[in-house]
C-alpha cells in the first residue's frame, strides 16, 4: 500500500506539469547544484539535495515552510507547479519526498 503511494508521488514529482525534476534531477541526488532565484529580490540559492528531506524541517533557507505539506501547498509558482494537484496527490507527493 505505502509502496504504491510512493510510486504515485514519484510520478507526480517527475511529471512535466509539476516541473520538480527540472531542478531536482534524480541523477544529482535530487539537486542540480545550481543557483536559482525563486523569489524576486530574494537573491539566489543553490538547489539542495532532497535526500533525507523528511528530517530537515522547516524548509527553505529561511524556514518559511513548516512542513512538506505546507511547502507543497504554497510553493506553486515559486518552485514548480502544485496548484493542479488534488489533496490526495499532494499527500502522495509528500509521502514520496519522505521516502528519499
Ligand atoms: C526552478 C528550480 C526549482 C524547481 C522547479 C523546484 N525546486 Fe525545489 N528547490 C529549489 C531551490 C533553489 C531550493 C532552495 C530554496 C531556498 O532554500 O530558499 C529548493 C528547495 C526545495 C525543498 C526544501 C529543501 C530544504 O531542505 O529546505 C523541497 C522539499 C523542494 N525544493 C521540493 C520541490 C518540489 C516537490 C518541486 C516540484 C513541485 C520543486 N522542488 C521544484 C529549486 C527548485
Amino acid at each position: 500500500m505505502r509502496r504504491c503511494v510512493i510510486a504515485r508521488g514519484r510520478a507526480i514529482f517527475e511529471s512535466s506539469e509539476a516541473q520538480c525534476t527540472s531542478c531536482h534531477p534524480k541523477e544529482g541526488d535530487y539537486a542540480d547544484r545550481m543557483v536559482h532565484a525563486l523569489t524576486p529580490g530574494g537573491g539566489g540559492f543553490d538547489t539542495p539535495s532532497l535526500r533525507y528531506v523528511s528530517g530537515t524541517a522547516p524548509y527553505f533557507h529561511d524556514g518559511r515552510y513548516a512542513s512538506l505539506e505546507d511547502l507543497i501547498e504554497k510553493c506553486d509558482g515559486v518552485m514548480g507547479r502544485t496548484k493542479q494537484l488534488s489533496a490526495d496527490q499532494k499527500t502522495d507527493l509528500a509521502t514520496f519526498l519522505r521516502s528519499l
